[in-house]
């Protein structure tokens, strides 16, 4: 086996992807066939076994907080929808930058629309393999907070309402019996895979949520859904979360599951008061955030996520969480915190793909300073475990500056205090100074002691102060700075503390004797005062750690003492050998001690990068080779890692095109189009119509359509008054006899047939192209989901004549061609239908597009284009990818953009606002060939530059996980068999 293939293989397992699907040079691979298949038969998880969680245990919760087993836990979960994310080594990827921030749970919908195309047919397989998903989380140690619906919202199509529902007669979100069997057989699918992986039964599901933000009142409906989880299995407890703040909805009564919990989706500007109101409603649940801001959607037209990302930044997350928290919650789920992509049909109408939403993980799994803050707080929560039962605490007094408030927090067992000062209006961006005092078992302090020093809230943050609390054998009295996270190794405690940079802290511990205080670094003043026994250290918070070693008879503290910024880039990890501390990399995906002797390291770097670690072994290994590592003065080990490899992106050039318009042509054969015929729906908007001229209610639920109706002309009609709906942001074209009349957005319009168009006596065809934007959602309960998709309305104006109608969405309806790809991949475009955006298709006889760009001018209608381009990134890499596209915003047209066959981006030239498609790994092949395909609708004639379409290099990383491309048909896979 060649060498790198080794490490790659041995990468692989520890990652827990089995090495059958993992890319490895194919050279490697012929020569290795039989290793890597024993390698593969292993299994195909081999996480290190202390990440994972392992064995039975009861999840029990009272009013102060969630108890594993009796032990109370401090739930930091995060929403993860696997559905916005189609690949799975992607999904690891995700997990494990969770695990490394501190999160110990993931939140995650599963959206019943994603696996059912059709009524009794579920699908969960491949990128729908949800039981994989578990196992994934798992092992890399999340506890899961299952959302299985059966209604979702989520800005996904239908709010997660599969197409072939919007069909049924009984209104959704209630009892009605058509409903009910639908929703039941969805559970029956869904929840013995959630069931089999509770924590109860040896695997990781904690929570499992009843319905979603449920405003009707069916309590009947409610306990259906509930009776129906438990006779399927679940038995961790239910809960249902009230939307938009604690008010009470299913908190107690018929219908109330185990648990009470809400969403909040606050500005700064009010932060709400929390805590009265949840524990009014609900005195056994602890205060439980099931959605908490973790930034926001945007909308199609709207600003763009970068704009939206200056509201939800870093310190948006920083006083809000910590006010949260402040406010008793001991439970909290940030929504998003990997938000996606709404790749193929996923998105309802009022989202574009990029379902970025601003979350701590970006789109392109990168991370940034939203993570970084998440990982400080995470980091500390978890670390301060009598944060899980507090009681409010009046402060001993306000503090001196008035602009800010104090919030604070007692644990009645231990006594310890917890402080959070923020300014009074949440998003003040004032610098403002203060003094506070706090009364504790240790005494009376006013904080900070040192003269003409102060505590400092500069701009929009917050601080987190802990008082009277035992770590290690420590006993800290208090801090004015924020906690990162203590641990012990040996006889020797470390505790990592830090603050704005230039800002004045102060932290007092407590010793029967005066210790020994040696400042290893930095500028650090020590005091000891033998009254009290408090050691008071006054410093000021610098880029630069200072470290302060205390000696108290054989027991040491290290204190590592730095600013926010510094902060940020300390990772914490759990190993079987007890916690491991190390700063520097862009990321630390685990930590392990194999043999008591190396510790195993595994991560990404973005740039030359020195590694400091505490470690409890003297050897150490980074993603696989031992490293050489050297000892500081300060009993940590360093070692550097080279920056990642130079990648080169290609250009997208040699583009063919090819158009797709016969369908508007009076004499195009539709005998292959279906009748739309119909003549009762159970849509309750009634046609106007004679025959029902909804997609739905003959199996097309996404995307394009093309309706064919046909006329004998008396010679007397003028034009064509129709209502087509594709929902919000949705368009139709029409034609007569291949003339183009001109299009309208979703709704009403009357277009005029041109002089010479309309042909007397004879079959004449309206051809209307119709973009169905997603089905909406239905968070009111008034069945929106089932708002018509097609033409409502279609009459000749000048005679009376009927049209008789043929329509063709999707090749084969809720019977996909391509159940790889999915229900969510299959649009009704002749190209979709005929494989043009598949790899392998026979473009030959397409035109070539010149070299600069197609700028040509058409007449409206479809167009194709396609190219393709070759990557091969360095192995252990992790490149994200995009697509921009930076056209003329004027011209009026629409695209459907392919990787691979895979439908990664709805794009609306001058609605926009994206313009960069993030192309996950496992749909684009990072070491390999892979097919752009494009299906540009044109609205005015005008139609896509080509030469404006470039890939772009989103990122570049060493470390990743290695790649497993879906397995996904190409053209000849599905159409040549
Ligand atoms: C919540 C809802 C989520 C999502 C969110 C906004 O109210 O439960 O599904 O729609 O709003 O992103």
């Amino acid at each position: 086996m060649r060498k790198d293939t080794k490490k790659i293989v041995a990468y692989a397992l520890s990652l827990g992807l089995s090495t059958s699907v993992v890319a490895v040079p194919s050279s490697a691979h012929a020569a290795d066939t039989k290793l890597s298949t024993a390698l593969s038969n292993k299994g195909s998880f081999r996480l290190p076994a202390q990440q994972g969680i392992t064995g039975t245990h009861n999840v029990s919760f009272d009013h102060y907080s969630l108890m594993i087993d009796g032990k109370r836990t401090f739930l930091y979960s995060g929403e993860f929808d696997y559905w916005r994310l189609p690949s799975q080594s992607g999904w690891m990827d995700v997990l494990q930058k969770m695990k490394a921030a501190g999160f110990n749970a993931v939140t995650i919908y599963f959206n019943w629309d994603f696996h059912s195309p059709a009524k009794g047919k579920y699908d969960f397989t491949g990128i729908r393999d949800v039981d994989k998903l578990l196992t994934m989380a798992q092992k890399v140690g999340l506890y899961v907070v299952a959302r299985p619906g059966p209604y979702i919202n989520a800005e996904t199509d239908g709010g997660g309402y599969p197409g072939w529902l919007t069909t049924e007669a009984g209104r959704a979100r209630t009892a009605a019996p058509d409903y009910t069997e639908a929703y039941r057989e969805w559970m029956s699918n869904i929840d013995p895979i959630i069931a089999k992986h509770q924590i109860t039964k040896g695997g990781n599901v904690i929570l499992y949520q009843v319905e979603n933000e449920y405003s009707a009142k069916d309590a009947v409906y409610m306990q259906q859904i509930q009776d129906k989880a438990h006779a399927d299995g679940i038995n961790v407890p239910t809960f249902h979360n009230d939307k938009s703040g604690p008010k009470g909805n299913w908190a107690s009564g018929a219908g109330a599951p185990d648990m009470y919990a809400f969403d909040s989706y606050p500005g700064l500007a009010g932060l709400p008061s929390y805590y009265g109101n949840p524990r009014q409603f609900a005195p056994k649940s602890p205060v439980f955030l099931a959605e908490l801001g973790g930034g926001w959607f945007d909308p199609w037209g709207g600003k763009s996520y970068s704009t939206l990302s200056n509201t939800y930044n870093a310190s948006y997350e920083n006083v809000l969480y910590n006010h949260v928290v402040s406010e008793g919650a001991t439970m909290m789920s940030i929504y998003m915190t990997y938000g996606g992509t709404n790749w193929g049909y996923l998105p309802f109408p009022g989202v574009y793909s990029s379902y970025d939403y601003t979350s701590a993980i970006s789109e392109s799994r990168q991370l940034g300073e939203k993570y970084n803050e998440e990982k400080l707080l995470a980091t500390m929560y978890r670390t301060l475990s009598p944060l899980t039962k507090t009681e409010t605490l009046a402060p001993a007094a306000a503090p001196s500056n008035q602009n800010l408030l104090l919030n604070a927090m007692q644990n009645p067992d231990t006594g310890t205090q917890f402080y959070v000062l923020r300014h009074s209006k949440g998003n003040s961006s004032e610098d403002d100074t203060t003094t506070m005092k706090i009364q504790s078992a240790d005494g009376t302090y006013t904080l900070p002691q040192e003269p003409g020093t102060s505590i400092d809230i500069n701009g929009q943050e917050s601080k987190f102060m802990v008082a009277n609390y035992q770590f290690g054998s420590q006993h800290l009295v208090y801090s004015t700075s924020n906690l990162y996270t203590h641990l012990t190794q040996g006889n020797r405690d470390t505790a990592v503390f830090y603050g704005g940079a230039g800002t004045d802290g102060e932290t007092t511990l407590r010793y029967k004797t005066e210790p020994k205080v040696t400042v290893l670094s930095g500028d650090v003043k020590s005091k000891y005062d033998p009254a009290t026994g408090d050691l008071r250290l006054n410093y000021k918070h610098d880029e630069n750690i200072s470290r302060v070693l205390i000696k108290d008879g054989n027991k040491e503290l290290m204190l590592i003492l730095t600013s926010n910024k510094t902060a940020e880039t300390f990772w914490l990890q759990d190993t079987k050998e007890g916690k491991v501390l190390v700063k520097g990399p862009y990321l630390l995906r685990s930590a392990s001690v194999r043999n008591k002797s190396l510790l195993e390291l595994q991560g990404d770097v973005d740039k030359e990068t020195t590694v400091e670690v505490l470690s409890p072994v003297n050897r150490i290994s980074w993603n696989g080779e031992e490293v050489k590592a050297e000892k500081t003065p300060y009993g940590t080990y360093t070692f550097s890692l080279g920056s990642p490899q130079e990648v080169t992106v290609p250009q997208l050039t040699n583009w063919k095109y090819s158009d797709e318009n016969e369908e508007t042509q009076q004499n195009f054969d539709d005998s292959f189009f279906v009748n739309a015929d119909k003549t009762t729906t159970n849509n309750p908007t009634k046609p106007l119509t004679k025959t029902v001229l909804y997609e739905d209610d003959y199996g097309f639920h996404h995307g394009m359509v093309w309706m064919r109706g046909h006329f004998k002309a008396s010679g007397k009609e003028t034009g064509i008054t129709l209502d087509g709906e594709g929902g919000a942001n949705g368009a139709y074209g029409v034609w007569l006899n291949g003339s183009y009349l001109g299009s309208s957005l979703s709704g009403t319009k009357t277009f005029n047939f041109p002089e010479g168009s309309l042909k007397k006596d004879e079959d004449n065809v309206v051809a209307v192209l119709v973009q169905n934007m997603g089905h909406d959602e239905d968070g009111g309960c008034k069945d929106s989901q089932k708002n018509p998709r097609g033409l409502v309305n279609a009459a000749l104006v000048g005679d009376s004549t009927e049209l008789t109608w043929k329509m063709q969405g999707n090749k084969g309806g809720e019977n996909l061609i391509d159940p790889v790809r999915g229900v969510m991949n299959a649009g009704g475009l002749y190209g979709e239908n005929n494989g043009f955006a598949l790899p392998n298709y026979p473009d030959n006889a397409w035109k070539t597009v010149s070299a600069l760009g197609n700028k040509d001018t058409h007449e409206a209608g479809v167009y194709w284009y396609r190219t393709s381009f070759k990557l091969n990134f360095p192995k252990m890499s992790d490149v994200p990818m995009g697509l921009s596209v930076n056209d003329d915003k004027t011209k009026n047209y629409r695209a459907y953009i392919y990787i691979n066959g895979w439908l990664v981006g709805q794009y609306i030239n001058n609605l926009g606002p994206q313009t960069v498609f993030s192309l996950p790994s496992g749909v684009l092949d990072p070491d390999g060939k892979n097919t752009v395909a494009i299906a540009v609708w044109s609205l005015d004639g005008s139609s896509i530059d080509t030469s404006k379409i470039t890939l772009q290099k989103l990122g570049n990383y060493a470390g990743g996980v290695p790649v497993k491309m879906n397995k996904s048909p190409n053209y000849h896979d599905i159409f040549n068999k």
